[in-house]
Order: structure tokens, then sequence, then C-alpha cells
């Protein structure tokens, strides 16, 4: 079949490799029928991700219809069409049963090498290293899916692929960003990044009751999405004094909680930022806390840091005296998928439209050309998907 593979930094192909197999009697096997680049792509094409290898099959966002099913699959049937979490979830252990799927003791059999960098490890992840399962990627014409009963979800009433695609990843992250600020109604909540992951921040924040959200970035068609697409407010980061303006808008105090959906490769330009290239270059810090750091400083006293945006090891000068300081309760992590895809399909069937943060359509053929307009950010890209 056919598949996007990853063969190191910057260099991704679309090349024959062998069709996928049912290993495990909970597997299916799916035929893609829809795929997005995700902006934690972007992290594996950038080199950023330790354990990579040669010929790795990518994409954790894709649907598609069941073609296969193992012998112990009974709820998922042959012929449905199907959205997959991007974290794998056994379904039986001590987190799945909490709810936080992502964080699945039994789906990561690289968990040992987490475990010396974290003490424990998440979940199995798809197409996302060997630090996370190996697991292949459906950036392809097909794709395993273990433990299929718990990971598939059948989509309703034949909305259209584009409408529910997102439902693996971005739209339930985005959300999950904004519930973890536990809002009451009214807040103002500033979110840093205006890419897919801060889009569906900000439409969710809505959804559950901010009373004013600003998106911040410095790509003007990002932020034109943001206000029209998404009806918030956006500030310049470049252009504006982001901490004043913020304080202006919230009687000095600062907003109420900040989210970062833009983790370990952000960009800057000041001095501060300057440090951070220079000491991921020399290997002596690996993520940069460009972002994370604005975010901390900007949050009112006893606010909500909020974070999406993947960070995978260390980050240099982190604010932990202004965590302190501010009283300041910070939340991160990979999405748990799986505890809002009924109440985000709820969201599509009455109306949110969840598919318009898409900007280019394309076949499996172009991934290597769009990888790069996705990281470049030309052409206006904010979202690819690929149909195989
Ligand atoms: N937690 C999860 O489960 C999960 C799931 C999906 C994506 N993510 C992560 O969310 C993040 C965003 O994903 P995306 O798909 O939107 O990526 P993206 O690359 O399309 O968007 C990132 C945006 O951040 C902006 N940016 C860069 N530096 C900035 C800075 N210092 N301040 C403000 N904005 C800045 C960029 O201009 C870009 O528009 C990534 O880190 C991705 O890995 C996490
Ligand atoms: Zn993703
Ligand atoms: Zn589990």
């Amino acid at each position: 079949m056919k598949a996007v593979t990853w063969h190191g930094k910057h260099d991704v192909r679309t090349e024959t490799v062998e069709d996928p197999k049912i290993l495990d009697p909970n597997d299916v096997l799916l035929k893609v029928t829809s795929t997005a680049i995700c902006g934690s792509d972007l992290h594996l094409y950038a080199g950023s991700i330790p354990e990579m290898r040669s010929g790795d099959v990518l994409g954790h966002e894709f649907m598609g219809e069941v073609v296969e099913t193992g012998a112990n699959v009974s709820r998922i049937k042959k012929g449905q069409r199907v959205v997959v979490p991007f974290c794998i979830a056994c379904g039986e252990c001590y987190f799945c049963k909490h709810d936080q799927t992502s964080l699945c003791d039994n789906t990561n059999p690289d968990a040992h090498k987490v475990e010396e960098l974290y003490g424990y490890s998440g979940s199995g992840l798809f197409g996302y290293s060997h630090l996370f399962g190996g697991y292949a990627g459906g950036q392809a014409e097909y794709v395993r899916v273990p433990h299929a009963d718990v990971g598939c979800y059948v989509i309703p009433n034949g909305i259209p692929d584009e409408q529910v695609l997102f439902l693996t990843d971005i739209f339930p992250t985005g959300y999950q960003a904004a519930d973890q600020c536990d809002l009451k109604g009214g807040e103002t909540v500033a979110i840093w990044g205006a890419g897919p992951v801060g889009l569906f921040a900000a439409l969710s924040c809505k959804l559950l009751g901010a009373g004013r959200v600003v998106v911040i970035d410095r790509i003007p068609f990002r932020l034109e999405m943001a206000r029209e697409k998404v009806g918030v407010e956006t500030l310049h980061l470049d252009k504006d004094d982001i901490y004043e303006r913020l304080r202006e808008i919230t009687d000095g105090r600062g907003p109420d909680c900040c989210i970062d959906a833009v983790g370990l490769d952000a960009h800057g330009t000041s001095l501060h930022e300057m440090y951070d290239k220079v000491k991921r270059a020399v290997g002596l810090e690996t993520d940069d806390g460009t972002a994370l750091r604005q975010a901390i400083n900007c949050c009112r006293k006893g606010g909500v840091v909020s974070v999406p945006g993947v960070y995978g090891g260390v980050v240099d000068k982190y604010p932990i005296g202004a965590q302190f300081g501010k009283a300041l309760r910070m939340i991160g992590g990979q999405t748990h998928v799986h505890r809002y895809l009924d109440r985000l399909f709820d969201h599509v069937q009455n109306g949110v439209d969840a598919s318009f943060p898409i900007t280019h359509r394309a076949s499996l053929d172009e991934a290597s050309d769009l990888y790069e307009t996705f990281r470049t950010k030309e052409d206006e890209c904010v979202k690819v998907v690929m149909r195989p």
C-alpha cells in the first residue's frame, strides 16, 4: 500500500510499504478515507522527538471504513465508518477506568524508555516514534487499529468525513485545553498559537462559556481565521505589547486562564528566545519555553495555565517562582480523546462546523510538499487533509 513515511529531519516521503495485518484478536483494519497532518507531526518533521526510525509510517489523525475485524472484536463491525482517537487505550487499566485514556498503562510496549525520562509512561500513540509504541500511523491507505472496541467510534448519521476527522485529535485537544481551565462563565482566556489547536481551543472556550477570548500569534491569516471563523479577538505577537494589552482588557489583573497551544517548537525573536535557540542547538535544552514563559507571566494571580502544546524534555529558565508566587494552577497532557467524543459528536450534529481550519486538500502523493508548506505556513496553510 501507499503510505507517508519519515526518513529524518525535513524528509518525509510517500512510498509503497507492506500492507498492515491483524496481529491481535482485538485489532481491526481500516481503509483510510481521510487523514490530516498535525502540529505534533511537525515536531517529528523537525527531528525534535527521539526514537524515530527511517521508514516509520506517520499519521495519528485518521478515519476510515472497517475492512477486517479480529476474532475478539465484538462492538465494531466490518463496513462501519469510524474515527479513531490518536491515543491508544486498553479500556481496562486504572487510567482508562478513570477516563484518562492518554495515560493508559497497557498500550505502550516502549514504556520502559519513557519511564527513564518521566518516571511513568503514557499510552501508545499512532505514528509517533518508538518511545510511544512504534505503531504505524494512518497517513496511509490502510491502518491497523489495536483495541478496536475501545478505540473506534462509529460515525452517526452519515456525517461527512471533514466534519468528524478532527475529532481524532485537534478538536478534543482544544476542548480539553478549555475544559482544564474550569470555566464557570464570563472568564477572559488568552491563547498562544493560532494553529488548529489554538483555534479549536478558542472555539471550545466559547462553547464552555468564556466571556472574552484573545488569540495570539504572528501569522496574519491565522489571526484573521480566529476573528472571522471563530469570532474571537486577536493580538499580534510582535506588533502588540502582549502583557500590556492583556492587562488593559482585564482591569489590570491579567487573563483568568492562559492556554499554550504552541509547544516545544515555539518561535521568538527577543534575546531570551535566542538563548533557547542556542541552548537547543548544542543540546543543553530540549524544548523551547518561549510561549510557556509568556503565558505564565501574563496570567492573573490564582489563574490557570493550560498547556495542550506538546513538550517532551526540559525547558530552561522555567519560571517556577512566578508560578508559585502567583499561585497558578498548571495543567498539560496528551488529550484523553475518548473522554470528549460523545460531547463533540453532539456539537457537530447540532451544527458546530468542525471543518473550518481546512485550507489544503490533497492526496498522499503530495505529502512531502505539504509537510513543508504546513511547517513554513506558506500559501496561507492552516490545516492539510489528505484522501488516500
Ligand atoms: N496535547 C495534545 O494531545 C496535542 C494534540 C495535538 C496537538 N498538540 C500540540 O499543540 C501544538 C499546536 O498544534 P497545531 O497543530 O496548532 O500546530 P501549528 O504549528 O499549526 O500552530 C502553532 C502556531 O503557534 C504559533 N507560534 C509559534 N511560536 C509562538 C509564540 N512564541 N507565541 C505565540 N504563537 C506562536 C505559530 O505561528 C503557529 O501558528 C503543538 O505543540 C502540537 O504538538 C497537542
Ligand atoms: Zn495531533
Ligand atoms: Zn488502559
